[in-house]
């Protein structure tokens, strides 16, 4: 397995959660249950954010520079995304129900063209970049070095 499979099975995962959480806002999901479910989703996501912060893109950047292009892009949606996190854990059952559905609805929207984007373009051009030795490698090394808790090493445990 390559690390960009291993991370999109993460994707695909992500995504499952992201439709729950979108139905429970267009029902009648309550600030607890919404605030719940994100956070849920959160600690997955943000250890797979790290992940990818510690591993692909460091070996892309080489290629494709960070401060600007491909990179900058999924740096600053990460940041987004955790931001977004951020005010949502901020929130309690006094908080006005759209307030709270609009954050969560951002949060759907951002994670779900960011995975897209990964999906579609950086990893494809991940492969062509490093190659499949050098993604099958990392994908090995997350499975038994010191990224053993990652969750791209699910995946492969499984
Ligand atoms: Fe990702």
């Amino acid at each position: 397995m390559l690390a960009t499979e291993c991370l999109g099975a993460e994707h695909v995962i992500f995504l499952r959660q992201l439709e729950h959480l979108e139905n429970l806002i267009n029902g009648n999901g309550s600030n607890a249950a919404i605030s719940a479910t994100v956070a849920t989703i959160e600690t997955a996501v943000d250890a797979h954010a790290q992940t990818e912060e510690s591993g692909i893109y460091p070996a892309l950047e080489p290629t494709l520079g960070r401060s600007m292009g491909p990179l900058a892009v999924m740096d600053a949606e990460h940041a987004d995304i955790r931001k977004t996190l951020t005010f949502i854990k901020g929130t309690n059952d006094k908080t006005p129900r759209k307030e709270l559905a609009d954050a969560a609805k951002h949060f759907i929207n951002v994670l779900r063209e960011h995975i897209s984007k990964e999906d579609n373009i950086l990893f494809p051009m991940a492969v062509q970049i490093l190659g499949v030795s050098k993604l099958g490698a990392m994908a090995k090394q997350c499975q038994s070095g010191h990224h053993k808790v990652a969750p791209c090493c699910h995946p492969l445990e499984g």
